[in-house]
């Protein structure tokens, strides 16, 4: 008897271990159950890294080539192996395949930075659904997108991909755009979780941060994103936070993401390999990209020594089902790999025109549209519509300076078009002897040319305006530096001063085009030219849509999502930033042990909360231009406000009535100050935001705003609770944070609060 037990037992064993249930949605427990531990440490590690060609990852590895990764397949199961490519401003595949005549461009969408400058949170949506469109029928299942880290200080590499120095207009941002993208049916990946806010040895920096800036600048904004908007997956960083790498952090990744905020899909860390592959899966991070053996065999090694629970193990891979389940590729979506690249170029033309800024237009925008334009500047030719790295969208075309003017009807300077031309030519040519052409990581932009005083002066008397382009070149793997690029270079400094004195001189006015992936110094000469616009690095249609708003075609309505200070050293985070950062000088590789290098190996972020605006308007240091700042071809006239108490908080109405002479949108600013005592607060905080549709002169439309008290709160490290304190707030109004246009009483009867996790402490260096 006993025998035939032992027998049936085993035999029990054997079926249950080649049980081979198919996935699908509604069996994903029978499925773990049937799931080997080679299986399950299969699925939590992405497939190997593509390899790169010339620039570009060739996708072996990743059934669409150029995909940034995937997830391994299980066939037994039914388990597909699904593709993850990288965003932000648009899908990025490789745009052409061996063998095939077919092409697989994508739109290069305005950057993270422009669309934030849009404050239209259905804009975004409207870009996004476009985006995702094109995930979908490229045979994609999760955009590697948005970036969404905290604008900490302007020389971050990647800002341009990034939103915002203010959480609030970076999560709704980030939740807009995920709601466009997975309105699609397939997943985004909002990145990168958390704190890495500069591209300086990110993969080892450790970012030092007080509980209170953590919670209220450098976490909230995700967790805005995930309450809002239920991304399918979150990006942990390559950096460390508070002595833990991000993708091991229990706390990041358990406590507060899950257990606090209720995400319900998977992480995956940034691409990379850690050593402490088990670790990660512990904290809560389900997926290793892109992955390799030495993973999968940590994982099982982890569970048979019991460093890794079979219950945690089965947590991550119970994730990766769930997540599997809702892709497209599970679904057998049949793409089309022919998504409408013309109407989407529309979109993405409309929503740069709509999302640039206008900084200063002393009587001369906009433009009849049919001037003489002396157009200066090696960006004229060498348009920047993106960054570099992977947030690099492999597009078919960039409409360059050039070319928007002339298709808006702008008769351009001959002399000056074919010098910026042949010069560009004569760069390529160089570049193709020398080998130095593009790299991946490169960004190589073409160095300002002088322009002899004779041509300046003679073209002064030929057109009726001068148009100057200043370009900035960023991305992914590098800082940017003080010098030369937050500061003009000498050459643009002149070309500046040059052409502002000739045309003037001519009766003649002076634009400047400033199309940087982010902030520069602007105060030293923008007194010396009659109008600035700013589109940022605004994709492929990008130029068409700077000519758009130079000839009023479309009414800039975009604002600064950013401060612009005067001098870099103003903001309190370009003393703890490597600005001066020397790699080779820094790194000691050959030198041995080396003592933990400030701001390389570790950055403290000694200014706290006191990030972008919250400093400026509360230490009223002088700025060139604020935070929520842009003008328009009109003006608005803004109500007294109407501000109410409601169950969970207050509504603000405010009427916004166009008093100039055309039409145009209005982006109302809500900000809130606190009542005096508790804790230390900004003088005044970002707590809502709206747009108006485009309301023709003399025309007026109620915006109507909620906050909660939640929203009110702030963070209390010594009792680990965010608390919002009874009293009286200040309801303000603005058109930016620095012009504050009405103002209301709003009293909160009862102190709230609402405790969370002790987690994620700075541990001392
Ligand atoms: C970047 C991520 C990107 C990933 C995949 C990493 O180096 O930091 O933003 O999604 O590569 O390309």
């Amino acid at each position: 008897m006993k025998k035939i037990l032992l027998t049936l037992a085993a035999l029990g064993m054997t079926l249950a271990a080649v049980a081979q249930p198919q996935l699908r949605a509604d069996n994903v427990e029978e499925v773990l159950k049937a799931m080997t531990l080679q299986e399950k440490a299969t699925l939590l590690v992405g497939g190997a890294r593509a390899a790169m060609v010339n620039g570009v990852t060739s996708g072996v590895a990743a059934n669409v080539p150029g995909a940034a990764g995937n997830t391994r397949p299980i066939e037994r199961l039914g388990i597909p192996s699904t593709v993850l490519a990288d965003g932000p401003a648009g899908l990025r595949i490789q745009p052409t395949r061996p063998g095939d005549s077919n092409t697989y461009y994508c739109t290069g969408f305005p950057v993270g930075t422009l669309l934030a400058s849009s404050w239209d949170l259905s804009l975004v949506e409207d870009v996004t659904k476009a985006m995702g469109n094109e995930v979908l029928e490229y045979g994609v299942d999760v955009l590697l997108a948005p970036g969404m880290n905290i604008h900490r200080n302007p020389l971050c590499g990647r800002n341009f991909e990034y939103f915002s120095e203010d959480p609030l207009l970076s999560g709704k941002m980030a939740a807009a755009y995920v709601k466009g993208i997975q309105s699609n049916g397939v997943g985004t990946s909002i990145k990168h979780y958390a704190a890495n806010n500069q591209e300086t040895n990110r993969n080892e920096d450790d970012a030092i941060i007080s509980q209170r800036a953590l919670r209220e600048i450098y976490l909230k904004n995700f967790e805005i994103a995930v309450k809002e908007a239920d991304p399918w997956t979150v990006m942990s960083s390559y950096n460390k936070l508070n002595g833990d790498y991000t993708q091991q952090s229990e706390g990041l990744l358990t406590t507060v993401l899950r257990d606090e905020w209720g995400f319900q899909g998977i992480v995956m860390t940034d691409w990379g390999n850690k050593a402490g592959t088990v670790k990660s899966a512990k904290a809560g991070n389900d997926l290793m990209e892109p992955g390799n053996q030495n993973e999968i065999d940590r994982i099982i090694a982890g569970v048979q020594d019991g460093t890794i629970s079979q219950e945690e193990l089965d947590r991550n891979v119970r994730n990766m089902l769930n997540y599997i389940v809702r892709t497209p590729r599970f679904k057998g979506y049949q793409f089309s790999n022919k998504p409408d690249l013309k109407a989407h170029a529309a979109v993405a033309r409309k929503a740069a025109g709509e999302s640039i800024v206008l900084l200063r237009n002393e009587g001369v925008l906009p433009l009849k549209g049919t001037e003489k334009v002396a157009l200066y500047g090696v960006s004229s030719v060498d348009f920047v519509a993106g960054g570099t790295g992977s947030g690099d969208v492999n597009k078919a075309y960039v409409v360059n300076m050039v070319q928007g003017m002339e298709n808006a009807g702008f008769t351009l300077d001959k002399g000056l078009v074919d010098f910026y031309n042949a010069f560009q030519a004569y760069d390529k040519a160089q570049n193709a002897i020398s080998g130095s052409a593009f790299s991946w990581f490169s960004r190589r932009k073409l160095t300002e040319q002088a322009i002899p005083d004779a041509g300046i002066a003679n073209e002064a008397k030929a057109n009726d305006v001068a148009v100057v382009v200043l370009g900035r070149n960023a991305g992914e793997g590098a800082d940017r530096k003080m010098m030369d690029d937050f500061e003009l270079t000498a050459v643009e400094r002149e070309l500046l001063q040059k052409v502002s004195s000739s045309f003037h001189a001519a009766g003649k006015k002076v634009i400047v085009v400033l199309n940087v992936g982010g902030v520069i110094e602007t105060n030293s000469w923008k007194n010396l030219v009659d109008a600035i616009v700013l589109p940022w690095s605004p994709g492929q249609e990008g130029a068409n849509a700077v000519a758009d708003v130079l000839t009023g075609k479309v009414n800039p309505s975009g604002k600064l999502p950013m401060t612009f200070p005067v001098n870099f050293m103003d903001h309190p985070s370009s003393s703890n930033f490597p600005y001066n950062y020397n790699a080779n000088a820094s790194r000691g590789f050959f030198w041995g042990p080396r003592q933990p290098q400030k701001d390389v190996d570790y950055t403290r972020y000694e200014e706290g909360i006191w990030v972008g605006y919250r400093h400026f308007v509360t230490r009223d240091v002088t700025v060139s231009y604020p935070f929520g700042y842009g003008l328009s071809y009109t003006t608005f006239a803004y109500s007294k406000p109407v501000v109410k108490a409601v169950a969970d908080g207050f509504q603000a109405s405010i009427t916004v009535t166009n008093t100039g002479s055309v039409a145009g949108k209005e982006v109302v600013e809500l900000y809130v100050s606190a009542p005096a005592g508790g804790l230390e607060k900004p003088a005044r905080e970002l707590k809502a935001f709206g747009k108006t549709r485009e309301l023709q002169p003399g025309e007026s439309q109620t915006l109507t705003l909620q906050v909660s008290a939640y929203e009110l709160a702030s963070f209390n490290e010594a009792a680990s609770a965010w608390e919002a304190a009874a009293g009286s707030y200040k309801v303000q109004f603005g058109a930016s944070v620095d012009d504050i246009r009405a103002t209301a009483p709003f009293t909160l009867k009862k102190a709230q609060n609402w405790p969370v996790h002790n987690v994620l402490a700075p541990q001392e260096k």
